[in-house]
């Protein structure tokens, strides 16, 4: 964190100071802020958040232990640190966040960009912090930090040196994402996409296009939102973004996009196409796996250009990228047996866009097989999602559906209804079942896709395919 004395925190947070050792007001602060005393080093800020299960005020020491020279707190603790007591922890948080990211905005040279979408904001972050590294000093997430803590965790990183602040904005429910981006008010607004990713929790599709539309109100006057064309939903929030004053940048493989793909072509290797942008056509090997990150490489594109980058230097950066993020479509085994762990989560969409992968690079010869597990957080559509997901498979032709566990069961059920000369469908109650299973069965020329949502876990069960077949 930029340096800071502990009066002007204390004023920030309308906290109460109670100093220890030698410690005073005037003492500036400016170590990691973190809730999890194991991130704490010397000099750090330890916030106390109370949880469900551990309450942080228990790591208080730990915390001192490792460094730690300041506590936040909701309630005095008799560890000899220096505490600032105020009545809610994460909202202190969010108030040391705003306030650090503005007085490094008022010396004129951060910009801020926001990235929200139903699928692939970690993805599009990470590619956007690579093409804005290049650049000057960028402050992005750790893995998918977007929550209420790892958003002002990630904002509290950036220095009076920071260019960029590329933040992820999740929504666990309406006005979430209103309360995480108005803290920022970012420059650039980047909607991705409206799926059933999380919609279980808002109640429908609609009140998630919703949620989502909060970031383009949140956006700073005068900043720009860049929008999905091809998503009918995300492409209705350019009314928004008019009536706010806001430029508006499309971007998709429809040709009303102003940065658009065209000529995908999916292989094993990655995805081919052509980027247009502002007359100019380029060509992009993504290495990434799967048509789907072609979007998430041109809204990077797009953000990146309205913050002055060039298409063809983001394109020539996002080359680089071999991986969107551990468990995201990323590639283990070897070229006998390919296994592509896609565990990290699972939404009817982003399971559509790997199954549909997986059948697009496999060639002639070699076997599809999908390890499936159960997409959470779905609400009561998730009978009816994981049916859907069942038929897909069965109509892509994978040619052997591996279903692991109770909750994805219907997936399975759904896969033998459809029934096709070539799928097969087997069922196991438990990862180690189908680990044993998948030991004997997967043969060279093997395409193997392990998809499941995180609670769910298949991502070990992939990691172990992994060694087992590299
Ligand atoms: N445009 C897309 N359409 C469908 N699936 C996608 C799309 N973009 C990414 N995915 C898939 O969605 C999954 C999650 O990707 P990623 O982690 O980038 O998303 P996220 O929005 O950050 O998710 P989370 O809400 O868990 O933070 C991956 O399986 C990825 O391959
Ligand atoms: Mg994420």
């Amino acid at each position: 964190m930029i340096a800071l004395s502990l009066a002007e925190i204390a004023a920030v947070l309308g906290g109460d100071l109670r100093l220890a050792g030698t410690a005073t007001p005037e003492t500036t602060v400016e170590g990691v802020v973190d809730t999890d005393s194991r991130n704490m080093g010397p000099g750090a800020i330890f916030v106390a958040k109370p949880g469900a299960e551990t309450d942080g005020h228990r790591f208080v020491g730990a915390a001192l232990a490792a460094g730690a020279v300041l506590a936040i707190v909701e309630r005095p603790v008799d560890d000899e640190i220096t505490q600032i007591v105020v009545p809610d922890a994460v909202l202190a948080l969010a108030d040391l966040a705003r306030e650090v990211v503005a007085r490094v905005r008022a010396g004129g040279g951060l910009k801020i960009v926001g990235i929200t979408g139903s699928n692939g904001k970690t993805t599009t972050k990470n590619f956007l912090a690579r093409i804005l590294s290049d650049e000057g000093e960028t402050i992005a997430p750790i893995n998918s930090y977007n929550n209420e803590v790892g958003a002002p965790v990630t904002m509290l990183r950036v220095t009076h040196g920071t260019r960029f602040l590329v933040s992820e904005f999740g929504a666990d429910a309406p006005g979430s994402i209103a309360r995480l981006a108005g803290l920022v008010e970012p420059d650039v607004a980047v909607v991705l996409m409206v799926g059933l990713a999380h919609a279980g929790g808002f109640g429908g599709i609609e009140a998630t296009a919703r949620a989502k539309s909060e970031l383009v109100a949140a956006a700073a006057v005068g900043g720009t939102a860049v929008l999905n064309v091809d998503d009918p939903r995300v492409a209705g929030m350019r009314d928004l973004a008019d009536s706010r004053g806001l430029t508006v940048v499309g971007f998709g493989q429809s040709s009303a996009a102003d940065v658009r793909a065209h000529d995908l072509e999916v292989t094993a290797s990655g995805t081919t196409c052509v980027i247009e942008s502002a007359g100019e056509r380029i060509p992009l090997h993504l290495r990434v796996l799967g048509a789907h990150h072609v979007n998430n490489a041109l809204a990077a594109i797009a953000a990146a250009g309205v913050l002055g980058v060039a298409a063809a230097d983001a394109i020539a950066r996002l080359e680089t990228v071999e991986i969107a993020e551990r468990w995201r479509m990323q590639p283990l085994g070897s070229d006998r047996v390919r296994i592509i762990n896609d565990a990290y989560n699972a939404s009817p969409d982003s399971m559509a866009a790997a199954l549909r992968t997986l059948a697009q690079i496999t060639g002639p010869g070699e076997r599809t097989v999908a390890v499936l597990g159960a997409m959470s957080e779905l609400g009561e559509t998730a009978g009816e999602e994981h049916d859907r997901i069942g038929l897909l498979a069965v109509r892509l032709n994978i040619q052997r559906i591996v279903v692991v566990g109770q909750e994805a069961r219907r997936l399975y059920i759904s896969a033998i209804g459809e029934g096709s000369w070539d799928s097969e469908a087997v069922f196991f109650a438990d990862q180690d079942s189908a680990f044993e299973y998948l030991l004997t069965e997967l043969r060279d020329g093997d395409r193997v896709l392990v998809k499941s949502s995180n609670s769910v876990g298949l991502r070990h069960l992939g990691d172990r395919l992994g060694e087992s077949f590299s």
